[in-house]
């Protein structure tokens, strides 16, 4: 059967209390100008935003984005970069919590999504990380489409600091901005000096992100004069929001598709019945469901966990499961929501035993980076980034970053085979925080340790050797002098004790992906073509991180970018 799609959206509409936030993005249901655009766009997220753009490049084509969440703009703390963590649990996150977890002891965990215009690009972390040309080559080889190759994946962005990267790696032309940390830290030299030192796993890699990422390097982020760039700042800056047939509806959030006749005449607006709570505003706003037209395509970009939860409000699934939740099924397309894939991360602290005391560690926090003596020092360094963009907040206090791999010989072998996509590509990830002090260090480093190739069983075996590479990268001769000592609850070699603690206290790396995974035209199996084009459907695409067959070895949004990209290319092409 042949799914027509449209998007039956619950939007939150404005009285006239309520001003427009800014000329073209709209707040306001009763501003949108027509029911029925050529492309709808559901979530106007990393991937939304991307083809927003790309996708209104052509002026004969109408463009709508439905996003549920807020806009991005004038929100401080996702422009100030390390001001990033005061964003999770705020109205800017979905708050999302995962089920008990029987291998956590029932333990749930966060996960984290982005609910404002620019979605988790306007949240995250701001690592731009592309992971190994193997991974992208696998994708190639399990689709059976070799343009997702990574020689088919052209670089999308900008460098503005010499010397640090691989320039052949890179264009100048992108959208979004990458750069190199602009504020340094007391350790650089000493991070730069332990690699040196120790080479091997640790071996300097002058551009972790040109294809062979293991080694330790320079971190790049998608930071552009000192202020975050996102997905909406950069992909939906105002000279493209103005075009006249660029669309893009805020506080909207989509409910389910529905089927629309033949012609795809707007015959579904009758047929309005669910409203999911949508975020209230005091006083000027009520709640409205609508339904949208699209003449060519829906295309879902609601992340690894909206866009499956879309799709089977739609009655697109695994038929049993969806009687079993009261939803008529429609059709049958059992991969919808499994195989998702993330992966998880324990945090270190590390103390320095320089000036003969420690700092306590409760003292330490993300939160206040480069806290010293003088109190009055985050408020200046606010007035510094307001007035010119410089200094210590111009960053996200992670200017290094460690890939590294398992020995060949590692006994776990012995029990699984390794879940890397080639020999390039590593395992395990360490990201270096700095002290937060300029030029003499400060008392604490913080360190995430990551199994960046995900698999059950492994991944315990992967946190725990995650965490013994970082020892080895601490004991390194440079760091002598720092007397640098990893402190509880990790401060044990014990295997049995690691797990007791890992288990406690892992978390989601916030890279959800796979929900909705690319695979072969006829495959039993999988969600889209490798077209992204939901199977047994017409009209209807999927462009976000859940299409990802297998994780890239890497921090999730700029194999998003990516994906996103070559989907607009697709998209065009097909619509010739
Ligand atoms: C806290 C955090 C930190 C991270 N750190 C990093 C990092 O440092 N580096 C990195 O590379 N990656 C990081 N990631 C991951 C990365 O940001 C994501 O993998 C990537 O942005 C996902 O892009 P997407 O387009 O698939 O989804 P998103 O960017 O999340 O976009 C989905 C959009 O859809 C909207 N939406 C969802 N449901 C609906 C609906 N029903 N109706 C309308 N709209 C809807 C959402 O509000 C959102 O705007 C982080 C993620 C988080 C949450
Ligand atoms: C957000 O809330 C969840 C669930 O209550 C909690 O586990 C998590 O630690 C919170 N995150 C932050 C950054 O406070
Ligand atoms: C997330 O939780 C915070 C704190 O409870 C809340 O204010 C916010 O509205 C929630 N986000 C959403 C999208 O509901
Ligand atoms: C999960 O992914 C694998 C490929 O890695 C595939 O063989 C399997 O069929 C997928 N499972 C489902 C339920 O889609
Ligand atoms: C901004 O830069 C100018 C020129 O370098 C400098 O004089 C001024 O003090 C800076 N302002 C702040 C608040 O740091
Ligand atoms: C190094 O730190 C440890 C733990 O704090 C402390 O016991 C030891 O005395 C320190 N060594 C030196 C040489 O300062």
């Amino acid at each position: 059967m042949a799914l027509k799609t449209a998007v039956l959206a619950a939007f939150l509409s404005v009285l006239n209390l309520c001003l427009p936030i800014s000329a073209v993005i709209q707040e306001s249901l009763l501003a949108l100008p027509r029911v029925s655009y050529e492309f709808i766009i559901v979530g106007g997220g990393t991937a939304g935003c991307v083809l927003a753009n790309r996708l209104s490049e052509n002026p004969k084509w109408n463009v709508l984005v439905l996003e549920a969440g807020p806009s991005h703009e004038n929100i401080l703390n996702s422009q100030v970069p390390p001001y990033v963590f005061r964003l999770q649990n705020t109205s800017y996150d979905w708050n999302y919590t995962s089920t008990p977890q029987a291998a956590l002891g029932g333990r749930p965990v966060a996960l984290p999504r982005g609910h404002p215009l620019g979605g988790s690009s306007s949240i995250n972390g701001m690592f731009y990380t592309r992971g190994s040309s193997s991974d992208y080559d696998r994708w190639a080889t399990v689709t059976g489409d070799p343009g997702w190759s990574w020689r088919w994946t052209k670089p999308a962005d900008n460098h503005d600091t010499m010397g640090q990267y691989d320039p052949r790696a890179h264009s100048k032309t992108g959208i979004t901005s990458v750069s190199l940390p602009g504020f340094p830290d007391a350790i650089d030299t000493k991070v730069a000096e332990a690699s040196e030192q120790l080479g091997g796993e640790f071996a300097w890699n002058t551009d972790t992100n040109n294809g062979d990422s293991l080694g330790i390097g320079w971190l790049q982020l998608t930071i552009g004069n000192g202020e975050r760039s996102s997905s909406a700042t950069s992909y939906l800056a105002p000279k493209y929001l103005n075009r006249k047939n660029l669309h893009v509806l805020v506080n909207s959030r989509v409910t389910k598709l529905v089927q629309t006749s033949p012609g795809n005449k707007p015959s579904g607006l009758e047929s309005i019945r669910q409203v999911l709570p949508v975020q209230p505003k005091p006083a000027c706003s009520f709640h409205a469901v609508r339904t949208v037209i699209a003449r060519k395509e829906v295309i879902l970009s609601a992340v690894a966990l909206g866009t499956p939860q879309i799709l089977m409000l739609s009655g697109i699934g695994d038929p049993t499961e969806l009687r079993g939740l009261g939803i008529e099924p429609k059709i049958n397309l059992p991969s919808v929501g499994k195989n998702l894939t993330d992966q998880p991360q324990v945090a270190l602290t590390w103390a320095l035993g320089i000036n003969g005391h420690l700092r306590s560690v409760s003292d330490s926090s993300l939160l206040s980076p480069r806290r010293a003596a003088d109190p009055t020092l985050p408020d200046k360094w606010l007035e510094e980034w307001k007035t010119n963009r410089t200094g210590p907040l111009t960053f996200n206090n992670v200017n290094s970053i460690a890939w590294t791999r398992l020995p060949d010989d590692s006994p776990i072998y012995e029990r699984f085979s390794d879940p890397s996509s080639g020999r390039n590509t590593p395992q395990l990830e360490i990201g270096i925080v700095g002290t937060g002090y300029y030029p003499t260090p400060g008392r604490l480093i913080l360190t995430s340790a990551v199994v960046a190739t995900p698999h059950s069983q492994f991944d315990i075996y992967g946190v725990r050797e995650a965490i013994r590479t970082s020892r080895r990268f601490f004991a390194g001769p440079t760091w002598e002098e720092y007397n640098i000592t990893l402190q509880p609850p990790f401060d044990t070699d014990v295997d049995s004790e690691l797990d007791a603690v890992i288990k406690a206290t892992v978390f989601s790396a916030s890279h959800p992906v796979g929900s909705a995974s690319m695979s072969p035209k006829n495959a039993p199996w999988g969600v889209v073509d490798p077209d992204l084009k939901v199977k047994k459907t017409t009209g209807l695409r999927i462009v976000d991180a859940s299409i990802m067959p297998f994780i890239t070895c890497a921090h999730t949004q700029a194999p998003v970018y990516a994906i996103a990209e070559r989907a607009a290319d697709l998209i065009k092409e097909s619509w010739k």
